[in-house]
């Protein structure tokens, strides 16, 4: 009796869990399968942007340009309203207004690379720019499998100027402008990780392609700690604006980068992501899943995640640059211990430009 009561208990429980859990799939023409049948007109698109923008599916140039460009068109937003749609594609379909922003130097390469793939969908701006970063950052070893929502509508008007932070900005500054879009200092540390697939074309134009860490082609947690060394070069011609001593040749240390690792609002949460792979992997997927949202009506948006491609995983443990060792880490970090970290053999590297800037 009690046994019977119980076995019916059960299968009600399971029955109710079935119901809030649904995990049916449907089977696209293609072959391909998805949770929600509206997502498969995304599995072409997702082949023409590794076709055509991504050189067959590559972490490159254009893979990081994407992830900026989603940056700069989603921060276009503020909490209290009168700064722009946010996530809306306004920065692809109202690409002559925004690229001429002084913070989107050299965003023009990108929007010009993306118009004609855009152009081949039927996909608003805003849904192909986000899913373009999504399907770029996947591209990147090490990176998470970002999140891909559908349904955003087209942008109705271009963000206005000076929503981006500039490295030149103080920390004071660039935390009030992610706060006046909704991030907190840890979610701001969590977005910067794409600094980790980052190069700068504009800072200093005579070394385009610079990258911000010895790896630019792998989603892994290097930046962090390169940010951290004792700069004592700059890799092109001498200092320019929002830019502040490498540590290494063929490398830029963004100011921006620098003062937040330093500064007690961000320092610990900046020091938590070195060598902490999964750590910054689901920090940092939950930041863009927010940020690649923005300003949209998340309750019409369709879940398709699952047409992002699933990125390789990066599991080694990070090291520092030959001839660098923990006496050269600018611990700012107080509250926790600094992780151990062994050094690549051999003399200090020249590390060489992203190719294709
Ligand atoms: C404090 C905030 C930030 C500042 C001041 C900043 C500044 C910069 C600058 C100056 C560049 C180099 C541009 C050039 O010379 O070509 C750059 C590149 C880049 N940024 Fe940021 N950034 C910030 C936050 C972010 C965020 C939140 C993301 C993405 C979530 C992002 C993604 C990138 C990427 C991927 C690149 C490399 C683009 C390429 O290699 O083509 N940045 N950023
Ligand atoms: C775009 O929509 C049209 C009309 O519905 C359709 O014929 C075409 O196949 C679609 N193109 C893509 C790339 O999905
Ligand atoms: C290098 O920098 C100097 C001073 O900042 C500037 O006058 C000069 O034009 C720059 N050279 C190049 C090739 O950009």
């Amino acid at each position: 009796m009690a046994f019977a009561r119980l076995t019916a208990i059960l299968a009600l429980a399971v029955a109710a869990n079935a119901a809030v859990a649904p995990t049916r799939q449907v089977t696209c023409a293609t072959g391909q399968k998805t949770a929600n049948a509206a997502c498969c007109a995304l599995f072409p698109v997702v082949d023409l942007l590794q076709s055509q923008l991504f050189d067959g599916a590559e972490c490159g140039e254009e893979a990081h340009s994407a992830l900026r460009l989603s940056f700069h068109d989603a921060i276009g937003f503020s909490i209290h309203g009168g700064k722009g749609g946010g996530a809306d594609g306004s920065i692809l379909a109202f690409a002559d207004t925004e690229t001429a922003f002084h913070a989107n130097g050299g965003i023009d390469e990108i929007t010009d690379g993306q118009t004609p793939v855009w152009k081949q969908t039927n996909l608003t701006a805003g849904d192909f720019v986000h899913l373009a970063a999504a399907v770029g950052t996947a591209n990147c070893p090490g990176a998470p499998r970002l999140e891909f929502k559908l349904g955003r509508p087209a942008p109705k008007a271009p963000a206005p100027d000076l929503t981006i932070p500039e490295p030149t900005d103080s920390v004071t500054s660039i935390l009030a402008r992610f706060a006046d879009a909704g991030f907190s200092p840890r979610e701001a540390v969590a977005l910067l990780a794409s600094h980790t697939v980052a190069a700068a074309d504009v800072v200093d134009t005579t070394i385009p392609g610079t990258p911000f860490d010895s790896t630019p082609f792998t989603f892994d947690s290097q930046v962090f700690l390169e940010v951290l060394l004792k700069g004592k070069l700059f890799p092109g011609n001498g200092s320019q604006p929002g830019e502040v001593l490498s540590p290494l040749a063929g490398e830029m240390r963004l100011q921006s980068d620098f003062v937040i690792s330093q500064d007690p609002r961000t320092a610990c949460f900046w020091q938590a992501m070195i060598n902490n792979q999964q750590f910054m992997m689901s920090e940092f997927k939950n930041a863009m899943a927010k940020l690649q949202v923005l300003g949209q009506d998340t309750n019409k948006l369709i879940d398709c995640s699952d047409v992002v491609p699933v990125p390789k995983t990066f599991n080694q443990n990070i090291k520092f640059p030959a001839s660098f060792s923990q006496k050269d880490v600018q611990v700012a970090c107080k509250a926790s211990a600094f992780p151990k970290i062994s050094t690549v053999a051999g003399p200090a590297p020249t590390v060489p430009p992203v190719p294709g800037s």
